[in-house]
């Protein structure tokens, strides 16, 4: 599915620039290669952003902090 179709960005393109580009929407197209044009899709994929992201950093993270043994560690 099209996100944008000025540019013809998918949203699996967005997906995938969203983990390896930082910044917001316009950051993401310009690490793509492209620009807003119209303007109508920065919503929608400032979602797919936040989502992608969000998830990707849900999946990375660890679930608990693992446990330490022995004695407590002094400064
Ligand atoms: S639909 Fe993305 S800039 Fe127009």
């Amino acid at each position: 599915m099209y996100v944008c179709v000025c540019n013809a960005i998918r949203e699996c393109e967005l997906r995938r620039a969203a983990l390896t580009s930082t910044g917001d929407v316009e950051s993401v197209y310009a690490a793509l290669g492209k620009r807003p044009n119209c303007g109508s899709c920065l919503e929608d994929a400032e979602e797919v952003l936040f989502e992608e992201r969000m998830m990707g950093n849900a999946q990375r993270a660890p679930i608990f902090a693992p446990l330490t043994l022995g004695e407590p560690r002094t400064a």
